[in-house]
């Protein structure tokens, strides 16, 4: 981390408007600078810099930001060789990174304490105290051989043998808290370990560091799973359990799988490219790591309901990497782990090998939405899918889909591929529309430059929230002093679009910490998209100040979201689900109360 006053020495001595003449040709109008946007091309000038709050805006692509995004965009550089473009440019020195000794050792300390705690966690198996966890994983199936290559361990009953014997070692409270495997009470100054009596995962990063863990309940109560929040060495939304082994597969491409205990059954018969998200639906950042490592992914989710959900969103997000999608169809089993126990590691190969492509898949979850049985349902459904085939890119791939369809459908070929082609006429033209109306006003909901990114159809989805969101991301902007109350009554988590969802952690995060949360030092944390998403915002404030009753109005908006999707699970659930639902939030309140006293 470079220090603040840094920074803003550079953005002073780098005026946006003589920095953005070098690349752009400038004319005056008003208080504003216009000329033609160096990110898209355009006849008519709709790039605009602004002097008083030094930053820019294209009301075509919707780029905007400040000095240093917008010598990361044009140079296509890093933050942090934006500042040292910057810096030479000014003729500054790049100071001395201060990623400040306190936290680089803080760093260290964490790494070791996950590691002595995978190691204690581990050692439990061995021990009395530690039988039932072992127990517990033989009976799930598994090897003494894979219990010691993934270091699975347990973490024993009491409420604080984890914190006493890494108090022993001489880690301090704060470094325990920070590694998110203590706690401290409420009231009074003692501390409580965050697993307790549960089978545990440690995660482990590509250097083969422990780096967080997930813990399965075995009969002690809570939720099913529990999973290590994010600290100064693990993001969630970053990493993959068992990626550390999955990379280095000899198998073909990689299996993606729902849970822990998924990835682990499909290692041990056999299939070492199987990974996992962290109790967390799956992110572009994951996306875009898998991507790194393999071109063929294939998505092995549960069965249900929830488990096709998510296999549909993780087409979406996956589809935007170059890489191939397969989908495994897994029946008479709820999950690849359930599948494996019943029929074995040969019947799973067959799946794998047998698997639908994307393609395919969607095609038959769309038609699961109709009675075919009706002609009203079939009429329907095909219109559906003529929708859906006239988004396939590949003329070659759709024709082959057109064909399969009619075929099934006993339809003539003919007739589905001209409504096809007239959907795709239609689609383009609405395109084309939207490319060329200019946008004549700040309008934070709109989408990026580029069009139907996963973030603009969920924003489009859930507008109300989305602009909340926006709003309040800028009030804790403008006035970080709201920090101390908005995060007693909201958290990141409760951000409905993921990608304001990342915004608030890397924003709460740098508050928590009491770093700046201006525009250019958020550009170390967050991507491109993601600064200009966030000064739209800002600047759609024109300098108004937001109060803070009106940032509770927003706050507000999203906890009622939040309550109203809650309310919609619940009617969702089957009996099972809804008991384990309450067990869950009367036990969560029993160790709320022990938690107290
Ligand atoms: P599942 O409920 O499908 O569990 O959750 P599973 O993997 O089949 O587990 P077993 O077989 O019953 O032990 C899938 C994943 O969702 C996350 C976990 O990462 C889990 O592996 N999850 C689930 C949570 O984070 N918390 C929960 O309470 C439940
Ligand atoms: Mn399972």
């Amino acid at each position: 981390m470079l220090p603040e006053s840094f920074i803003q020495e550079l953005k002073y001595r780098n005026d946006i408007e003589s920095v953005v003449s070098s690349y752009v040709q400038l004319k005056h109008s008003g208080k504003t600078f216009s000329g033609l946007c160096p990110f898209h091309s355009e006849k008519g000038p709709s790039f605009h810099v602004y002097p008083d709050t030094q930053s820019f805006f294209c009301f075509g692509c919707r780029a905007a930001g400040d000095v240093i995004s917008f010598i990361q965009r044009i140079e296509n550089l890093e933050y942090k060789e934006a500042l040292q473009f910057l810096a030479k440019r000014a003729g500054m020195a790049m100071p001395d990174e201060v990623e400040n000794d306190s936290l680089s050792r803080l760093k260290t300390r964490i790494r070791e304490i996950n590691r002595e705690t995978a190691r204690i966690f581990h050692q439990n198996l061995n021990s009395p105290a530690g039988r039932d966890g072992l127990n517990y994983l033989r009976s799930r199936g598994l090897s003494d051989r894979i219990i010691r290559r993934f270091g699975l361990g347990y973490s024993l009953g009491e409420w604080d043998r984890l914190y006493k014997a890494l108090s022993a070692k001489g880690y301090s409270d704060e470094e325990l808290i920070a590694a998110e495997v203590v706690k401290k009470r409420k009231q009074g100054n003692s501390f409580y370990d965050v697993f307790r009596g549960r089978v545990m995962f440690p995660i482990l990063d590509l250097s083969g560091n422990v780096i967080g863990f997930g813990g399965r309940e075995i009969g002690g109560g809570g939720p099913k799973y529990l999973n290590s929040a994010d600290t100064p060495i693990f993001k969630k939304s970053r990493n993959l359990f068992a990626l550390n082994f999955a990379k280095n597969s000899k198998e073909k491409g990689m299996i993606l799988a729902e849970g822990y205990m998924d990835v682990i059954a499909l290692h041990q018969a056999g299939f070492d490219n199987a990974v996992a998200t962290l109790g967390t639906s799956l992110t572009t950042d994951q996306c875009n790591l898998i991507a790194r490592y393999t071109d063929l992914v294939s998505l092995s989710y549960d069965s249900d309901g929830p488990g096709q959900n998510a296999t549909n969103r993780a087409i979406d997000l996956l589809k935007k990497n170059d890489v191939k999608i397969k989908v495994i169809h897994i029946p008479n089993a709820k999950d690849p782990d359930e599948f494996i126990k019943k029929f074995g590691a040969q019947r799973f190969r067959l799946l794998l090998e047998g698997s639908a492509n994307s393609t395919e898949f969607t095609i038959s979850s769309i038609c699961q939405n109709y009675d075919l049985d009706t002609d009203d349902g079939k009429v329907n459904c095909l219109n559906k899918l003529a929708e859906f085939l006239a988004t396939i890119p590949n003329g070659i791939e759709r024709d082959v889909y057109i064909s399969r369809v009619a075929a099934d459908f006993e339809r003539d070929k003919d007739v589905l591929a001209q409504s096809v082609q007239s959907l795709r006429r239609r689609n383009e033209r609405e395109k084309r529309r939207k490319d060329d109306g200019k946008l004549t006003v700040f309008a934070v909901n709109m989408p990026d430059g580029k069009t139907n990114s996963i973030n603009d159809i969920q924003r489009r989805n859930n507008i109300k929230c989305a602009v909340a969101e926006d709003r309040l991301l800028a009030a804790l902007i403008m006035n970080p002093d709201y920090f101390k109350w908005v995060s007693q009554k909201i958290q990141p988590a409760d951000f409905v679009t993921d990608r304001n969802r990342e915004i608030a952690q890397t924003v709460f995060d740098r508050l928590e910490r009491n770093l700046s949360v201006d525009l250019s030092f958020l550009g170390e944390n967050l991507d491109l998209e993601a600064v200009s998403q966030l000064s739209r915002g800002v600047m759609e404030l024109s300098g108004r100040r937001i109060s803070a009753e009106e940032t509770e109005d927003y706050i507000n908006v999203l906890i009622q979201h939040k309550k109203e999707k809650t309310k919609e699970e619940i009617s969702q659930m089957d009996n099972e689900e809804y008991a384990r639902y309450m067990e869950g939030i009367t036990k969560g309140k029993a160790s709320h109360w022990r938690g107290k006293q």
